[in-house]
């Protein structure tokens, strides 16, 4: 470890709030390990202006209410103004007003419904027009145009599916059902949703099941005898990390739409997936959302060197703009949304669980969240 030369000033202190417990554990571990990652890298290399960086880690355990009394705790307690968290939407949703009220920094590392803005998040996972577009288009193009809906019961399903019925009827096709589960469904509860699914006859599932009840739905549509390369099931959400929980067997055929998949080909990407299985172990892969996590601390990094201060009013402007190049490729927070360019990817779950890419943007596909641009035409994706 570096030793830091801290002008008497202390460490820097950043709230960390991702799940280690509930029902979105699984991928929000992967978010908090490549949080810390990201963290560790930055200290051994002397911290910023000669200054470690602390984290002060919270277990939320997937529920919106323990986030947004944390991030409370955090700001009023532990004196933290910025704070690296959450996976849901709901539990983001949750921390909104208490980083508004006391001028925090949120940084959010997931892909979301869009259609939000908020002057104390920084958004660094995908927006519809950056996942949802090229999906419904993959989807379409190969498969066909009559679509199932299965989310999971809050507010990023339902909105995401609000989307996808937008794109998939304006592009001449059909949605032929659409179902939500509770956050805590198991493997009974899929059963008579694929038994319906069965009789419809979609050409595609069109899955926002999120959390740990994702093995379960694609382990009862395996169960149920359904062929993905005739009925896949695509999702914004699935990664490395729901299919190392329901096994290669289970995942394989099945589509993601992401902006990073551990196959990403860069010098970058190399790296970070030797240090993270060097840190978490050989059969921990990485994922989109681990990804965003890791980036967005070094982007916060570079933008605090700048200010040499985590006052919110002087941190954001100096994150607005910036350029880092990720494991993805190179990416950049946009001045007027403050959420991220990113690319944009189609994977395709292999025999030994890896996603093969099938497609990728020439570059970035530039923040689009309220889908003023070109974002609804699903040639443009
Ligand atoms: C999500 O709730 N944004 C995955």
């Amino acid at each position: 470890m570096a030793g830091f030369k801290s002008r008497g000033l202390g460490p820097w202190r950043v709230g960390v709030l991702f799940s280690r417990s509930g029902c979105t554990a699984v991928i929000e571990q992967t978010q908090l390990w490549a949080t810390l990652l990201a963290l560790e890298e930055i200290n051994r290399s002397g911290g910023v202006n000669g200054r470690e960086i602390v984290p002060v880690v919270y277990d939320p355990m997937s529920d919106p209410a323990t986030f947004a009394s944390y991030a409370k705790r955090l700001m009023v307690e532990d004196g933290v103004t910025a704070i690296f968290g959450c996976y849901t939407s709901s539990s983001r949703k949750a921390v909104i007003p208490v980083v508004e009220r006391l001028n925090g920094l949120l940084w959010y590392p997931t892909p979301y419904e869009g259609f939000e803005f908020s002057p104390n998040v920084i958004y660094t996972g995908p927006a519809p027009n950056q996942n949802s577009v090229a999906l419904c288009r993959f989807l379409m193009e190969r498969y066909g145009k009559r679509f199932c809906l299965i989310g999971s019961d809050y507010v990023y399903p339902r909105e995401s599916n609000r989307i996808m019925r937008e794109l998939v009827r304006a592009n001449g096709g059909e949605i032929c059902g659409e179902t939500y589960v509770s956050l805590r469904a198991r493997h009974r509860d899929f059963v008579p949703v694929l038994s319906e699914i069965k009789r419809l006859r979609p050409d595609v599932i069109f899955s926002t099941v999120v959390g740990d009840s994702t093995s379960c739905l694609y382990q009862a549509y395996h169960d149920a005898g359904f062929d993905p390369r005739v009925i896949p099931i695509g999702s914004l959400t699935t990664t490395e990390a729901e299919v190392a929980a329901m096994g290669a067997d289970v995942a394989e055929g099945h589509i993601t739409a992401a902006s990073y998949f551990e196959s990403v080909r860069t010098d970058q990407n190399s790296s970070f997936v030797r240090k993270y299985k060097k840190r978490y172990g050989e059969d921990e892969p990485t994922n989109m959302c681990a990804e965003a996590a890791y980036f967005q601390v070094h982007i916060f990094a570079k933008a605090l060197a700048h200010t040499d201060s985590l006052d919110t009013d002087l941190l954001r402007p100096a994150v607005l703009g910036t350029e880092f190049d990720a494991p993805q490729g190179t990416v950049s927070v946009s001045e007027t949304y403050a959420h991220t360019d990113l690319w944009t990817r189609i994977g395709r779950v292999d025999s030994h669980g890896r996603f093969e890419i099938l497609e990728q943007s020439c570059g970035q596909v530039d923040a689009d969240p309220y889908l003023i641009g070109s974002g609804r035409v699903l040639a443009c994706g």
